[in-house]
Protein backbone atom coordinates (compact mmCIF):
# COMPACT_ATOMS: atom_id res chain seq x y z
CA UNK A 1 0.00 0.00 0.00
CA UNK A 2 1.19 3.48 -0.78
CA UNK A 3 2.21 5.62 2.43
CA UNK A 4 -0.46 8.62 1.40
CA UNK A 5 -3.16 6.87 0.92
CA UNK A 6 -4.88 4.35 3.72
CA UNK A 7 -8.02 2.57 3.25
CA UNK A 8 -10.37 1.48 6.48
CA UNK A 9 -9.17 -1.78 8.35
CA UNK A 10 -12.36 -3.11 7.73
CA UNK A 11 -10.92 -3.22 3.73
CA UNK A 12 -8.02 -5.11 4.71
CA UNK A 13 -7.98 -7.83 1.90
CA UNK A 14 -10.51 -7.02 -0.23
CA UNK A 15 -10.30 -6.96 -3.79
CA UNK A 16 -13.02 -5.91 -6.48
CA UNK A 17 -15.98 -8.15 -7.05
CA UNK A 18 -14.37 -10.52 -9.86
CA UNK A 19 -16.30 -14.03 -10.28
CA UNK A 20 -13.31 -16.30 -12.18
CA UNK A 21 -13.36 -16.37 -15.96
CA UNK A 22 -12.91 -19.16 -18.26
CA UNK A 23 -9.60 -18.35 -20.24
CA UNK A 24 -11.81 -18.03 -23.57
CA UNK A 25 -14.74 -16.41 -23.96
CA UNK A 26 -17.93 -18.75 -24.29
CA UNK A 27 -20.55 -19.15 -27.01
CA UNK A 28 -23.31 -19.87 -24.29
CA UNK A 29 -22.66 -18.08 -21.24
CA UNK A 30 -24.39 -19.79 -18.48
CA UNK A 31 -22.75 -19.05 -15.50
CA UNK A 32 -24.24 -15.86 -13.87
CA UNK A 33 -27.75 -17.09 -13.66
CA UNK A 34 -29.10 -14.06 -16.40
CA UNK A 35 -31.22 -15.16 -19.67
CA UNK A 36 -29.45 -16.02 -22.44
CA UNK A 37 -32.06 -14.52 -25.01
CA UNK A 38 -32.30 -10.68 -25.11
CA UNK A 39 -36.06 -9.27 -24.80
CA UNK A 40 -38.21 -10.73 -27.53
CA UNK A 41 -39.45 -7.18 -28.01
CA UNK A 42 -36.17 -4.39 -27.55
CA UNK A 43 -37.93 -2.02 -29.42
CA UNK A 44 -40.74 -1.60 -26.57
CA UNK A 45 -37.70 -0.20 -24.55
CA UNK A 46 -36.01 1.77 -27.25
CA UNK A 47 -39.44 3.42 -28.01
CA UNK A 48 -40.40 4.14 -24.39
CA UNK A 49 -37.24 6.41 -23.97
CA UNK A 50 -38.71 10.11 -23.22
CA UNK A 51 -36.47 12.99 -25.40
CA UNK A 52 -35.03 14.18 -22.24
CA UNK A 53 -34.04 10.40 -21.15
CA UNK A 54 -30.34 11.41 -21.47
CA UNK A 55 -30.00 14.83 -20.02
CA UNK A 56 -32.18 14.75 -17.55
CA UNK A 57 -32.46 13.03 -13.77
CA UNK A 58 -34.81 10.82 -12.91
CA UNK A 59 -36.58 9.79 -9.77
CA UNK A 60 -37.53 6.05 -9.78
CA UNK A 61 -41.35 7.15 -7.97
CA UNK A 62 -43.47 6.26 -10.91
CA UNK A 63 -41.80 2.74 -11.58
CA UNK A 64 -42.41 2.93 -7.69
CA UNK A 65 -46.24 3.61 -8.09
CA UNK A 66 -46.00 0.97 -10.54
CA UNK A 67 -44.68 -1.85 -8.39
CA UNK A 68 -47.27 -0.74 -5.44
CA UNK A 69 -50.23 -1.24 -8.17
CA UNK A 70 -48.85 -4.91 -9.10
CA UNK A 71 -47.85 -5.82 -5.43
CA UNK A 72 -51.33 -4.06 -3.68
CA UNK A 73 -49.21 -2.37 -1.33
CA UNK A 74 -49.10 1.44 -0.81
CA UNK A 75 -46.37 3.37 -2.55
CA UNK A 76 -44.33 4.21 -0.12
CA UNK A 77 -44.04 0.54 1.03
CA UNK A 78 -41.51 0.46 -2.11
CA UNK A 79 -38.23 1.73 -3.12
CA UNK A 80 -36.29 0.82 -6.64
CA UNK A 81 -32.28 0.61 -6.26
CA UNK A 82 -29.82 -0.11 -8.64
CA UNK A 83 -30.07 -3.66 -8.93
CA UNK A 84 -30.89 -5.60 -5.46
CA UNK A 85 -27.40 -5.30 -4.97
CA UNK A 86 -27.59 -1.53 -4.30
CA UNK A 87 -30.96 -2.39 -1.75
CA UNK A 88 -28.80 -5.25 0.19
CA UNK A 89 -25.79 -2.74 0.46
CA UNK A 90 -28.12 -0.05 1.44
CA UNK A 91 -29.78 -2.11 4.29
CA UNK A 92 -26.37 -2.94 5.79
CA UNK A 93 -25.20 0.64 5.94
CA UNK A 94 -28.49 1.42 7.38
CA UNK A 95 -28.28 -1.26 10.42
CA UNK A 96 -24.45 -2.23 11.05
CA UNK A 97 -21.10 -0.87 12.51
CA UNK A 98 -18.61 -2.42 14.43
CA UNK A 99 -19.81 -4.49 17.54
CA UNK A 100 -23.41 -5.10 15.87
CA UNK A 101 -23.97 -8.58 14.06
CA UNK A 102 -25.86 -9.73 11.06
CA UNK A 103 -26.88 -13.52 10.57
CA UNK A 104 -26.69 -14.60 7.35
CA UNK A 105 -26.32 -18.67 5.89
CA UNK A 106 -23.07 -20.07 4.59
CA UNK A 107 -23.26 -20.27 1.64
CA UNK A 108 -24.79 -17.53 0.45
CA UNK A 109 -25.03 -14.80 -2.24
CA UNK A 110 -21.78 -13.75 -2.35
CA UNK A 111 -22.25 -9.83 -2.04
CA UNK A 112 -24.28 -10.52 1.36
CA UNK A 113 -21.30 -10.77 3.47
CA UNK A 114 -19.57 -8.95 1.41
CA UNK A 115 -21.62 -5.81 2.26
CA UNK A 116 -21.89 -6.76 5.82
CA UNK A 117 -18.01 -6.57 6.02
CA UNK A 118 -18.18 -3.45 4.19
CA UNK A 119 -20.56 -1.88 6.63
CA UNK A 120 -18.19 -2.73 9.81
CA UNK A 121 -21.19 -5.55 10.83
CA UNK A 122 -19.85 -9.07 12.77
CA UNK A 123 -21.36 -11.88 10.43
CA UNK A 124 -22.87 -15.09 11.97
CA UNK A 125 -23.05 -18.00 10.20
CA UNK A 126 -25.14 -21.30 9.52
CA UNK A 127 -24.90 -23.41 7.59
CA UNK A 128 -27.33 -24.39 5.21
CA UNK A 129 -26.17 -26.41 2.09
CA UNK A 130 -27.80 -28.94 0.77
CA UNK A 131 -30.21 -29.58 3.77
CA UNK A 132 -33.70 -28.76 4.75
CA UNK A 133 -33.28 -24.88 5.17
CA UNK A 134 -31.96 -24.68 9.24
CA UNK A 135 -34.81 -23.62 11.05
CA UNK A 136 -33.66 -23.97 14.55
CA UNK A 137 -29.95 -23.01 13.80
CA UNK A 138 -31.23 -19.70 12.37
CA UNK A 139 -33.34 -18.37 14.88
CA UNK A 140 -30.84 -19.50 17.70
CA UNK A 141 -28.57 -16.81 15.96
CA UNK A 142 -30.60 -14.26 16.31
CA UNK A 143 -29.55 -12.58 19.53
CA UNK A 144 -29.20 -8.78 21.61
CA UNK A 145 -26.48 -7.90 18.57
CA UNK A 146 -28.02 -8.77 15.87
CA UNK A 147 -29.20 -6.01 13.74
CA UNK A 148 -29.95 -7.78 10.36
CA UNK A 149 -30.56 -10.75 9.07
CA UNK A 150 -30.82 -12.46 5.78
CA UNK A 151 -32.80 -15.05 4.27
CA UNK A 152 -32.07 -15.88 0.39
CA UNK A 153 -34.73 -17.77 -0.74
CA UNK A 154 -34.56 -19.45 -3.55
CA UNK A 155 -31.30 -19.81 -1.96
CA UNK A 156 -27.85 -18.81 -3.58
CA UNK A 157 -26.10 -20.89 -4.96
CA UNK A 158 -27.54 -24.03 -4.46
CA UNK A 159 -31.64 -22.32 -5.17
CA UNK A 160 -33.11 -24.14 -2.34
CA UNK A 161 -36.32 -22.64 -0.72
CA UNK A 162 -36.95 -22.15 2.92
CA UNK A 163 -40.81 -22.46 4.09
CA UNK A 164 -43.22 -19.47 5.67
CA UNK A 165 -42.53 -21.07 9.10
CA UNK A 166 -38.85 -20.40 9.32
CA UNK A 167 -39.31 -16.61 7.62
CA UNK A 168 -42.44 -16.26 10.02
CA UNK A 169 -39.78 -17.30 13.17
CA UNK A 170 -36.82 -14.97 11.97
CA UNK A 171 -39.25 -11.94 11.76
CA UNK A 172 -40.57 -12.40 15.31
CA UNK A 173 -37.10 -13.43 16.88
CA UNK A 174 -35.58 -10.55 14.49
CA UNK A 175 -38.40 -7.97 15.95
CA UNK A 176 -37.90 -8.90 19.31
CA UNK A 177 -34.67 -7.82 19.35
CA UNK A 178 -35.12 -4.28 17.50
CA UNK A 179 -33.61 -5.96 13.89
CA UNK A 180 -34.52 -6.46 10.16
CA UNK A 181 -35.03 -9.44 8.57
CA UNK A 182 -34.41 -9.40 5.08
CA UNK A 183 -35.96 -12.15 2.36
CA UNK A 184 -33.76 -11.99 -0.88
CA UNK A 185 -36.39 -13.33 -3.43
CA UNK A 186 -34.07 -12.14 -6.55
CA UNK A 187 -35.26 -15.72 -7.83
CA UNK A 188 -38.72 -16.39 -6.26
CA UNK A 189 -40.90 -15.94 -9.87
CA UNK A 190 -39.08 -19.50 -10.67
CA UNK A 191 -40.03 -21.38 -7.39
CA UNK A 192 -42.66 -23.05 -6.19
CA UNK A 193 -44.11 -20.22 -3.32
CA UNK A 194 -43.47 -16.70 -3.27
CA UNK A 195 -43.41 -15.38 0.40
CA UNK A 196 -43.65 -11.70 -0.59
CA UNK A 197 -47.77 -11.38 0.54
CA UNK A 198 -47.52 -13.00 3.61
CA UNK A 199 -43.97 -10.96 4.44
CA UNK A 200 -45.84 -7.67 4.48
CA UNK A 201 -47.52 -8.75 7.50
CA UNK A 202 -44.49 -9.61 9.39
CA UNK A 203 -42.86 -7.52 11.66
CA UNK A 204 -39.74 -5.70 10.44
CA UNK A 205 -39.44 -7.39 7.13
CA UNK A 206 -38.34 -5.97 3.98
CA UNK A 207 -38.42 -8.75 0.57
CA UNK A 208 -35.63 -7.91 -1.81
CA UNK A 209 -36.54 -8.10 -5.76
CA UNK A 210 -35.16 -7.57 -9.04
CA UNK A 211 -35.65 -7.38 -12.74
CA UNK A 212 -32.22 -9.21 -13.36
CA UNK A 213 -33.47 -12.48 -13.47
CA UNK A 214 -37.36 -13.87 -14.31
CA UNK A 215 -37.87 -10.97 -16.20
CA UNK A 216 -34.27 -11.05 -18.10
CA UNK A 217 -33.32 -7.71 -17.50
CA UNK A 218 -29.99 -7.85 -15.80
CA UNK A 219 -28.44 -5.57 -17.97
CA UNK A 220 -30.94 -2.88 -16.65
CA UNK A 221 -29.40 -2.98 -13.17
CA UNK A 222 -32.90 -2.47 -11.46
CA UNK A 223 -34.12 -4.07 -8.63
CA UNK A 224 -36.66 -2.97 -5.66
CA UNK A 225 -37.40 -3.38 -2.08
CA UNK A 226 -41.06 -3.76 -0.26
CA UNK A 227 -41.85 -3.34 3.36
CA UNK A 228 -42.54 -1.57 6.75
CA UNK A 229 -42.37 2.69 5.23
CA UNK A 230 -40.39 3.97 7.83
CA UNK A 231 -37.75 1.22 6.75
CA UNK A 232 -38.16 2.22 3.20
CA UNK A 233 -37.63 5.87 3.98
CA UNK A 234 -34.53 4.98 5.47
CA UNK A 235 -33.55 2.91 2.31
CA UNK A 236 -34.18 5.87 0.33
CA UNK A 237 -32.02 8.55 2.84
CA UNK A 238 -28.65 5.87 2.61
CA UNK A 239 -29.34 5.51 -0.85
CA UNK A 240 -27.41 7.64 -3.56
CA UNK A 241 -30.03 10.68 -5.41
CA UNK A 242 -30.82 9.32 -8.66
CA UNK A 243 -28.74 6.05 -8.05
CA UNK A 244 -31.38 4.25 -11.42
CA UNK A 245 -30.83 6.22 -14.57
CA UNK A 246 -33.59 7.03 -16.57
CA UNK A 247 -32.70 4.43 -19.10
CA UNK A 248 -33.19 1.92 -16.34
CA UNK A 249 -36.47 3.32 -15.13
CA UNK A 250 -37.48 3.72 -17.87
CA UNK A 251 -37.06 0.39 -19.51
CA UNK A 252 -38.25 -1.76 -16.12
CA UNK A 253 -41.75 0.31 -16.61
CA UNK A 254 -41.94 -0.70 -20.28
CA UNK A 255 -41.14 -4.46 -18.99
CA UNK A 256 -44.37 -4.16 -16.55
CA UNK A 257 -46.55 -2.42 -19.13
CA UNK A 258 -45.86 -4.92 -21.83
CA UNK A 259 -47.36 -7.77 -19.38
CA UNK A 260 -46.44 -11.17 -18.09
CA UNK A 261 -46.81 -13.47 -21.04
CA UNK A 262 -42.82 -13.26 -21.88
CA UNK A 263 -41.50 -13.44 -18.10
CA UNK A 264 -44.14 -16.82 -18.13
CA UNK A 265 -42.73 -17.91 -20.77
CA UNK A 266 -39.26 -18.09 -20.06
CA UNK A 267 -39.97 -19.36 -16.28
CA UNK A 268 -42.00 -22.31 -18.09
CA UNK A 269 -38.75 -22.80 -20.21
CA UNK A 270 -36.18 -22.59 -17.33
CA UNK A 271 -38.24 -24.96 -15.20
CA UNK A 272 -38.29 -27.36 -17.93
CA UNK A 273 -34.91 -27.13 -18.15
CA UNK A 274 -34.11 -27.46 -14.57
CA UNK A 275 -35.66 -31.03 -14.57
CA UNK A 276 -33.96 -32.02 -17.61
CA UNK A 277 -30.21 -30.37 -16.25
CA UNK A 278 -31.01 -31.80 -12.47
CA UNK A 279 -31.72 -35.46 -14.11
CA UNK A 280 -28.61 -35.34 -16.30
CA UNK A 281 -26.44 -34.05 -13.59
CA UNK A 282 -27.71 -36.79 -10.97
CA UNK A 283 -27.54 -39.59 -14.29
CA UNK A 284 -23.65 -38.47 -14.31
CA UNK A 285 -22.55 -38.80 -10.71
CA UNK A 286 -22.74 -34.91 -10.39
CA UNK A 287 -24.38 -35.08 -7.17
CA UNK A 288 -27.06 -31.99 -8.01
CA UNK A 289 -29.27 -30.35 -5.30
CA UNK A 290 -32.51 -29.99 -6.73
CA UNK A 291 -33.34 -26.08 -6.73
CA UNK A 292 -36.19 -23.88 -7.01
CA UNK A 293 -34.24 -21.20 -8.95
CA UNK A 294 -32.72 -20.79 -12.63
CA UNK A 295 -30.28 -23.01 -12.27
CA UNK A 296 -28.67 -26.17 -10.53
CA UNK A 297 -25.58 -26.58 -8.29
CA UNK A 298 -23.49 -29.93 -8.74
CA UNK A 299 -21.72 -31.06 -5.78
CA UNK A 300 -18.06 -32.10 -7.93
CA UNK A 301 -15.64 -31.36 -5.05
CA UNK A 302 -12.31 -32.15 -6.86
CA UNK A 303 -13.80 -32.82 -10.40
CA UNK A 304 -15.08 -29.19 -10.19
CA UNK A 305 -12.22 -27.22 -11.60
CA UNK A 306 -11.76 -29.28 -14.41
CA UNK A 307 -15.01 -30.15 -15.35
CA UNK A 308 -15.59 -26.54 -15.82
CA UNK A 309 -12.36 -26.52 -17.97
CA UNK A 310 -13.45 -29.36 -20.19
CA UNK A 311 -16.66 -27.59 -20.58
CA UNK A 312 -14.92 -24.40 -21.26
CA UNK A 313 -12.98 -26.36 -24.21
CA UNK A 314 -16.69 -27.15 -25.78
CA UNK A 315 -18.06 -23.40 -25.95
CA UNK A 316 -19.90 -24.05 -22.58
CA UNK A 317 -19.03 -21.23 -19.50
CA UNK A 318 -20.16 -22.48 -15.89
CA UNK A 319 -19.50 -21.00 -12.83
CA UNK A 320 -17.16 -23.39 -10.28
CA UNK A 321 -17.37 -22.12 -6.71
CA UNK A 322 -14.27 -21.53 -5.06
CA UNK A 323 -14.94 -20.28 -1.07
CA UNK A 324 -15.99 -21.07 1.04
CA UNK A 325 -15.15 -24.67 2.21
CA UNK A 326 -18.36 -26.26 1.80
CA UNK A 327 -19.15 -25.28 -1.48
CA UNK A 328 -15.71 -25.44 -2.96
CA UNK A 329 -15.63 -27.54 -6.35
CA UNK A 330 -19.08 -26.91 -7.21
CA UNK A 331 -20.36 -25.73 -10.03
CA UNK A 332 -23.39 -23.90 -10.58
CA UNK A 333 -24.78 -24.40 -14.22
CA UNK A 334 -27.56 -21.75 -15.08
CA UNK A 335 -30.68 -22.79 -17.29
CA UNK A 336 -30.81 -20.47 -20.48
CA UNK A 337 -34.06 -20.06 -21.18
CA UNK A 338 -32.98 -20.16 -24.67
CA UNK A 339 -33.66 -23.75 -26.42
CA UNK A 340 -30.22 -23.95 -28.49
CA UNK A 341 -28.31 -23.16 -25.59
CA UNK A 342 -29.49 -25.41 -24.02
CA UNK A 343 -29.11 -28.27 -25.98
CA UNK A 344 -25.55 -27.39 -26.70
CA UNK A 345 -25.08 -28.02 -22.64
CA UNK A 346 -26.97 -30.78 -22.72
CA UNK A 347 -24.51 -32.11 -25.14
CA UNK A 348 -21.50 -31.22 -23.55
CA UNK A 349 -21.78 -32.49 -19.80
CA UNK A 350 -21.51 -35.82 -20.80
CA UNK A 351 -18.28 -35.00 -22.51
CA UNK A 352 -17.00 -32.65 -19.90
CA UNK A 353 -17.85 -35.70 -17.19
CA UNK A 354 -15.60 -38.27 -19.21
CA UNK A 355 -13.18 -35.64 -19.98
CA UNK A 356 -12.56 -34.88 -16.37
CA UNK A 357 -12.55 -38.11 -14.97
CA UNK A 358 -10.45 -39.47 -17.58
C1 LIG B 1 -29.68 -14.11 -4.39
C2 LIG B 1 -29.37 -12.85 -5.12
N1 LIG B 1 -29.76 -11.68 -4.59
C3 LIG B 1 -29.52 -10.52 -5.20
C4 LIG B 1 -28.85 -10.48 -6.40
C5 LIG B 1 -28.56 -9.15 -7.04
O1 LIG B 1 -29.43 -8.92 -8.08
P1 LIG B 1 -29.33 -7.63 -8.97
O2 LIG B 1 -28.89 -8.06 -10.33
O3 LIG B 1 -30.74 -7.09 -8.97
O4 LIG B 1 -28.39 -6.68 -8.32
C6 LIG B 1 -28.44 -11.66 -7.02
C7 LIG B 1 -27.72 -11.64 -8.29
O5 LIG B 1 -27.22 -12.58 -8.79
C8 LIG B 1 -28.70 -12.87 -6.35
O6 LIG B 1 -28.28 -14.04 -6.86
Amino acid sequence: MSAGFRPTARLEGFRPYRPRKAATTPVYKVDANEASASPTNLTRYVDALPAEALNRYTRPHDLEVDLAARLRVTPDRVVVTAGADDGLFRLCLLTLEPGRQAVLTTPSFEMIPRYVALAGGEPVAVEWFGTPVPADDLVAAIGPETSIAFLVTPSSPAGQSADLATAKRMAEACAEVGALLVIDHAYVEFADFDLTDAALDMPNTVVARTFSKAWGLAGLRVGYFIGPPEVIEWMKTVGQPYSVATPSVVGARAALAGGDADMRARIERVREERQRLFEALRTLGADPIPSEANSVLARLGDRGVPFTAALADQGIGVRVFEYPELVAGSVRITCPGDGQAFEALMAALPRAMRACES
